[in-house]
């Protein structure tokens, strides 16, 4: 009640606060139909918001059919929104076309902000916690070594690593989740990676978010839409299936996410919030956890040896202090501390390369303020985290590849990051990200060096392709093994 007062106040007295109006924050002109539809379907979007940055400031606005966003563009903007003020922002904007992929809201990561809300990120963040505490590092360790093999056995032909990175990404969270992983014998988790990825792939689509902006366009044929209704289908029906064939075994154990989710099911609800989570919870839990476990950290894998290519000597330090501080053996997550080089191109890739380059746009809650202007309840917010990470205010020469700025004396800070978001929305993997990160580049460079397939115009281009996930377009490569490996 407090908060409502406090915002209807704000609401009335805002004209008079030292803030200026929405209406004044800075924006390119727009259609007077379409709003400003043309910024928002350009092919790479990020870089088209950042460039919007130079021009309109950190903070600026755009409108598309009744729905005005405005866009984040420094960590500085950002953190006042998602982490001081995260109270104010911490919504998801509910649309028709978000309703249909989160089953109707139930979803953590596309659920608007409430109490049932709350309680279901708690439950998934306490299951994976306590999983990950358990068996995360072996779990990890166990998808590199796989990893290796693969490698291994293309001997030294170039190949497109891309679908072994989503191979060992998705062992990881499958592990996690249902306690057992997917390989090429497993068609039924292989289907569901691939319909997962494919309702990605079609939310990401600007045929699809125009239906959210222009209710109007539901009324005509739209093969796209139709082929996701189809998707989401197919995965509501596979992930019923797994979570009955689950229930139904004799034994169910505490030592994966599903069983863990399903256990605290079976125990009353708190009473301070009465809020009462049921099988759908857990069905979009899994559902939340594969997509976002799976694409951003094998796109991140990609990134890295797609930069390593154009900056070979970078390998070679990494694999140089590998060999010195570890002497043979590979990496446990605890010798990050002893390998400041390795960690170096980690943070550098992520800046350089967040994944997940927009967030998930949140919404205002309830009228707020930032940078000093008025933001009404309901405004979208957009986290521009590539915006963020190129911001010349903060790095040095923004858009070079040098991971030895975060090294002593390299000027550069990890406190500017936030690839992960931040406050009541942070990324709800990020512990499981940062090990997957650090423990699979530290194996796949003890033992092989990567090196281009031919001249330099075979070396992958770094502009990318951007959807929800910002990935690398396709190349190949050679792992050739190092010779301390034994093959
Ligand atoms: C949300 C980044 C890996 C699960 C997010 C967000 C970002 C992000 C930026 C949105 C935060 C916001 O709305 O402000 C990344 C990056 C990853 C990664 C860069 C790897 C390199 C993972 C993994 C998992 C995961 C491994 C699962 C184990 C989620 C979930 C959400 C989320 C469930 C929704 C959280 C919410 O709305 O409360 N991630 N992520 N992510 N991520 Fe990740």
């Amino acid at each position: 009640r407090d908060h409502n007062v406090q915002s209807s106040l704000l609401h009335h007295l805002h004209q008079f606060l030292p803030c200026s109006s929405s209406s004044s924050i800075p924006g390119p002109p727009g259609h007077f139909l379409i709003g400003n539809m043309k910024e928002l379907t350009h092919d790479h979007l990020p870089i088209h918001l950042t460039n919007l940055a130079k021009r309109y400031g950190s903070v600026y606005r755009l409108r598309c059919g009744n729905t005005t966003m405005v866009v984040l563009n420094s960590s500085d903007v950002i953190k006042e929104a998602l982490v001081k003020k995260w109270s104010d922002f911490a919504g998801r904007p509910v649309s028709y076309t978000g309703n249909i992929v989160s089953g109707g809201g139930f979803s953590v990561s596309l659920g608007d902000y409430s109490e049932e809300w709350k309680a279901h990120r708690r439950l998934v963040h306490g299951a994976l916690q306590r999983c990950c505490q358990q068996s995360l590092h072996q779990v990890i360790e166990r998808q590199a070594l796989h990893l290796r093999k693969v490698l291994m056995d293309y001997q030294g032909r170039a190949v497109d690593l891309s679908e072994d990175f989503t191979v060992a990404a998705s062992n990881v969270i499958t592990t996690l989740t249902f306690g057992n992983e997917y390989d090429k014998s497993s068609p039924e988790l292989q289907q569901l990676h691939n319909c997962l990825n494919q309702i990605v792939a079609l939310w990401g689509s600007s045929w699809i978010s125009a239906l959210d902006s222009f209710p109007l366009l539901r009324k005509l044929p739209n093969p796209v839409f139709s082929r996701l209704l189809q998707e989401v289908v197919k995965r509501d029906e596979i992930i019923k299936q797994h979570l009955n064939n689950y229930k139904s075994q004799a034994k169910q154990s505490e030592v994966d996410i599903t069983g863990s989710l399903l256990q605290s099911l079976d125990k009353p609800p708190k009473k301070e919030n009465g809020v009462l989570l049921t099988d759908t919870h857990v069905h979009m839990a899994t559902v939340d956890l594969l997509i976002g476990g799976t694409e951003t950290t094998a796109a991140w894998l990609n990134w890295t040896v797609a930069f390593l290519l154009h900056r070979p000597e970078v390998q070679t330090r990494v694999y140089e202090e590998l060999c010195t501080v570890l002497q043979g053996q590979y990496p446990k997550y605890s010798d990050r501390h002893r390998l400041p080089v390795l960690c170096s191109l980690v943070s550098e890739v992520l800046r350089l390369r967040p994944v997940a380059p927009l967030a998930v746009p949140h919404r205002a809650i309830r009228d707020s303020s930032i940078a000093g202007y008025f933001i009404p309840k309901n405004t979208v917010i957009i986290p521009n985290l590539y915006g963020a990470h190129h911001d010349p205010a903060v790095w040095a020469d923004p858009y070079s590849f040098r991971p030895e700025r975060f090294l002593e004396g390299g000027g550069g800070s990890t406190r500017g990051l936030i690839p992960f978001g931040g406050g009541a929305r942070l990324c709800l993997g990020e512990s499981v990200a940062k090990m997957e990160l650090f423990l699979f580049t530290g194996y796949l460079l003890k033992d092989f060096q990567f090196v281009p397939p031919g001249s330099e115009a075979s070396l992958p281009d770094l502009r990318g392709v951007a959807s929800v996930v910002l990935k690398v377009k396709s190349y190949t490569v050679v792992a050739r093994p190092r010779a301390t490996t034994n093959p």
